[in-house]
């Protein structure tokens, strides 16, 4: 028997590399968007339209969707998983970010309660460490300045790529509950990631940013060493 899979936010950074991973697998996945388009099931995680229909039939859904604001994602987990339950679905995959319970960003604390949700139905929760992808973003916006500031921390960056398929193992398998994090390669100071960005091209300078977030960060709450699973390095992902 055929696995039916729904990725939500199949269309975002995360989501597509989850697709194309299950397509070269063999897979033939549902993507769930606010917009048609190939393989689409259209529906809104913040309005519900559409959503029960989207999940009619799944038996696995990989939750990859976000909006940026830590409150709306609290909404959409919560209209996902009453889905989930209505739908009987086997197991509900749900990413999540390693060290948002010693962290208190906004985005993070809706992150941490929408973990809690996920918990009301069969589930694995995998918390990764941050993209490349997005240490990318910030470097962009922060290079708007003539001089490019960088706060003192470090990251553990990881590539969606590897990401992608330690969640499409975690959803072929029961539902784990927490699953061990996932880490890229590599701890670097966000100073010496922000020089091969740039390759050398912009003048860095070091910052100190006030705050208990940005303090955790220094202590590397947002790192997991000792789960350095993923292969490809920031410099890769170029
Ligand atoms: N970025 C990081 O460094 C990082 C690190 C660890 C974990 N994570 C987690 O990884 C997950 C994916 O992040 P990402 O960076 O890949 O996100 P992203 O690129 O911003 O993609 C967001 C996705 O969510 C969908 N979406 C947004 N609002 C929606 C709504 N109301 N209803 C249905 N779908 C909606 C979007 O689909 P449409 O626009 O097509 O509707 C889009 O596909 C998130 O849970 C994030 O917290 C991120």
């Amino acid at each position: 028997m055929t696995t039916s899979i729904l990725v939500t936010g199949g269309t975002g950074t995360l989501g597509r590399a989850v697709v194309a991973h299950l397509r070269e697998t063999g897979h033939q996945p549902l993507v769930m968007s606010r917009r048609p388009g190939p393989d689409h099931v259209v529906a809104d995680l913040l309005t519900g339209d559409g959503v029960d229909a989207a999940l009619d039939g799944v038996d696995v859904v990989i939750n990859c969707a976000t909006t940026l604001s830590g409150k709306k994602d609290v909404i959409a987990t919560r209209t996902l998983v009453d889905a989930v339950r209505r739908a009987g679905c086997r197991h509900l995959v749900h990413v999540s970010i390693v060290g948002i319970d010693r962290i208190r960003f906004g985005y993070y604390n809706g992150k941490l309660a929408s973990e809690e949700l996920v918990r009301a139905v069969p589930h694995t929760i995998l918390r990764a460490t941050q993209f490349h992808d997005l240490l990318r973003k910030i470097f962009s916006v922060l290079a708007k300045l003539p001089v490019v500031f960088v706060p003192d921390v470090r990251f553990q960056p990881v590539d969606v790529r590897d990401v992608a398929v330690r969640l499409v193992e975690l959803a072929m398998g029961p539902p784990l509950g927490r699953a061990a994090d996932f880490g890229g390669p590599e701890v670097r100071d966000a100073v010496d990631l922000a020089r091969s960005h740039f390759g050398g091209k912009r003048r860095i300078v070091p910052i100190r940013l006030p705050g208990k977030a940005f303090r955790a960060l220094r202590e590397g709450f947002n790192l997991t060493p000792e789960h350095a699973d993923g292969k490809i390095t920031f410099e890769e992902h170029a």
